[in-house]
């Protein structure tokens, strides 16, 4: 977990979030052991602003991963709130990572809350409902 909280503080200062100022950095392990970051990237028409935990996801899947491949994601900003996934994240991660897959949502100086993915959005509405 050390190491997920090292590579996600790593790349904080690569958010691009300006208008908020709040900067925010997730990172993925696989089941592979590979590592893949993400920040919250902003823009001037804000509903436009993409997420850390949704930057890591989509990079992931840039690159060939999909659900199975992924074990683990680690969030983290610069507070000293733990940081809670939103919504959209919500919902997005509940289709691309496995129900079961660990959300670790953490302080600046490292406290870690865990909880399982499934457990961040009760009644989803997900592929099945299709
Ligand atoms: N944000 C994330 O990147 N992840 C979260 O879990 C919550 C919010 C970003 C979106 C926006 O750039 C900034 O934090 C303030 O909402």
């Amino acid at each position: 977990m050390k190491d997920l909280f090292n590579k996600a503080k790593a790349v904080l200062p690569n958010s691009y979030s300006d208008y908020s100022n709040f900067k925010v950095a997730a990172a993925l392990r696989l089941k592979n052991g590979e590592i893949i970051t993400g920040v919250n990237v902003e823009n001037a028409s804000f509903g436009l602003t993409n997420c850390a935990e949704r930057s890591a996801l989509f990079t992931a899947f840039s690159q060939g991963y999909r659900k199975e491949d992924i074990l683990e994601i680690l969030i983290t900003t610069e507070q000293t709130d733990f940081i809670s996934p939103c919504g959209a994240c919500r919902q997005v991660m509940r289709e691309l990572m496995p129900e079961d897959a660990k959300v670790h949502m953490t302080t600046v100086d490292g406290k870690t809350k865990t909880v399982e993915n499934k457990d961040l959005l009760p009644f989803a509405f997900t592929e099945n409902d299709l």
